[in-house]
């Protein structure tokens, strides 16, 4: 039986650069993205889901429990970001970031964990948010520091089970389109962050993985 991953969020840069990284070796990945046309050609199977609908994400799961009997490695990919100075934000896109980076990581999680096997390891995307406190970057920073938080009181919960957050540097990915700069010269590329997840698999990592 070949090892299963989930992975929210595979049709981003860097979900899309694990699922090809674990295709490679071999393992079963179960893909969820938002649009079909997106996902259909990443994983064999592949789902949609918006992560912040609860109706999408447990259809997803029901489904994907179709397929697979457990899931081994489960990394949640998706996320957005917008820059805008607070007294110009508006609720909805304080919605929207909070949606992709902190509920969608409580939903995708709650549904997913009658799936997961006894000593499942569980990924999320984060980001050095002490260094990311910075003007226009509220909403995005504030939910990413609440994914934080969310992480270290599951882990309490989920004895057992391994837990990283991976705090990324810079990633050459479409992330960037929705910021007003290019990336640094030396984002890494999605790839190499794919290629640090599954060593913290293979390490048996638990906690913050910092890629700064
Ligand atoms: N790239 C970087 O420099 C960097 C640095 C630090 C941390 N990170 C974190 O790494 C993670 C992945 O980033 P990336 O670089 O791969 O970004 P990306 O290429 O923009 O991918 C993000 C993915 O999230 C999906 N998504 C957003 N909101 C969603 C929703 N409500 N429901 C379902 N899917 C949703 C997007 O789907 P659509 O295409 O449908 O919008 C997209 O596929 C994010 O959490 C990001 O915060 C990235």
């Amino acid at each position: 039986m070949t090892n299963v991953a989930m992975i929210w969020g595979v049709s981003g840069g860097i979900g899309r650069a694990v699922a090809q990284e674990l295709q490679t070796r071999g393992w079963t990945v179960i893909g969820i993205g938002r649009q079909p046309e997106d996902v259909a050609s990443i994983t064999s199977h592949t789902f949609t889901a918006d992560v912040a609908r609860e109706y999408d994400v447990q259809t997803a799961v029901h489904a994907a429990s179709f397929e697979v009997d457990q899931v081994d490695l489960w990394i949640y990919a998706a996320g957005d970001i917008e820059t805008t100075a607070v007294a110009d934000l508006k609720l909805a896109s304080w919605q929207r970031i909070l949606d992709a980076n902190l509920t969608g990581p409580f939903l995708t999680t709650k549904h997913s964990l009658p799936l997961l096997a006894e000593e499942a390891h569980l990924v999320y995307l984060g980001a050095v948010s002490e260094r990311l406190k910075l003007p226009k970057f509220a909403a995005y920073v504030a939910a990413k520091a609440g994914l934080e938080a969310f992480v270290a009181a599951l882990q309490k919960e989920l004895r057992g089970k391994k837990i990283t957050l991976v705090r990324p540097g810079a990633v050459a990915t479409p992330f960037w389109d929705k910021l007003p700069i290019r990336p640094p010269k030396d984002a890494a590329p999605p790839e190499k962050v794919a290629q640090r997840i599954l060593a913290a698999y293979e390490e048996g990592h638990s906690g913050h993985l910092d890629l700064v």
